[in-house]
């Protein structure tokens, strides 16, 4: 696929079924989210993986983040927690380690994280592979940062659900330029 041609076409599938991506196809797509720009090569990235039985261990982690905030979550809303890694066969969690460093904020750290996933979305649609990137209010949650063992500096930015694209693809939002860019004449 074009490079142009695959910007401009890029989007999410929210609905997702088996197969996951192949261990190629991940790879690639990792390989592509390690060209990120990255300010002073920090690496700021980290990514873990969810597939099979695990995805059932990650919806119990959320259902116990989600009953730590609301002791009395009824059965339902704790089964549509645990069910929400189910809605892809596979995962990747992307995770910033955010270092001290004299020139590079956390913000860019955290930028350049993002710029990761971005790549990786890119990666997955050329490949066919269908990705949306969701977070929520127990991304950030400390129970779930805890339960998938992330240091004290490190921050979840999304969990990324892949698999392969259900139903009809949807039409891209057409957009002006216009509405987003002007010029700045210097005063
Ligand atoms: C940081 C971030 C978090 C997001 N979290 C969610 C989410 O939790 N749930 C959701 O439906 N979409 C979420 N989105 C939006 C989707 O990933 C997607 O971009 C959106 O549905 C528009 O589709 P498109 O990428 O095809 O334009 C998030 C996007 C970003 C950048």
């Amino acid at each position: 696929m074009d490079g142009i041609e695959l910007l401009l076409n890029r989007r999410s599938s929210p609905v997702l079924e088996s197969p996951g991506p192949t261990p190629e196809q991940l790879e690639v797509m990792f390989q592509a989210a390690l060209r990120a720009p990255d300010h002073a090569r920090l690496r700021p990235w980290r990514f873990l993986t969810v597939s099979g039985e695990a995805r059932e261990a990650l919806g119990e982690l959320l259902a116990k983040a989600a009953r730590f905030d609301q002791q009395d979550l009824s059965e339902d809303a704790l089964s549509r927690f645990r069910g929400m890694p189910l809605r892809a066969p596979t995962l990747v969690l992307a995770i910033c380690p955010v270092k001290e460093h004299p020139k590079v904020p956390e913000i860019e750290q955290k930028m350049s994280l993002a710029a990761a996933v971005q790549s990786l979305l890119l990666a997955a649609y050329a490949q066919g592979v269908g990705a949306v990137w969701r977070t929520g209010d127990l991304c950030y949650h400390p129970v779930v940062a805890e339960g998938l063992g992330l240091a004290e500096n490190e921050a979840l930015m999304g969990f990324i659900y892949l698999g392969t694209p259900s139903g009809s693809q949807k039409k891209l939002p057409v957009m002006e330029v216009s509405d987003f860019v002007s010029e700045w004449s210097g005063n």
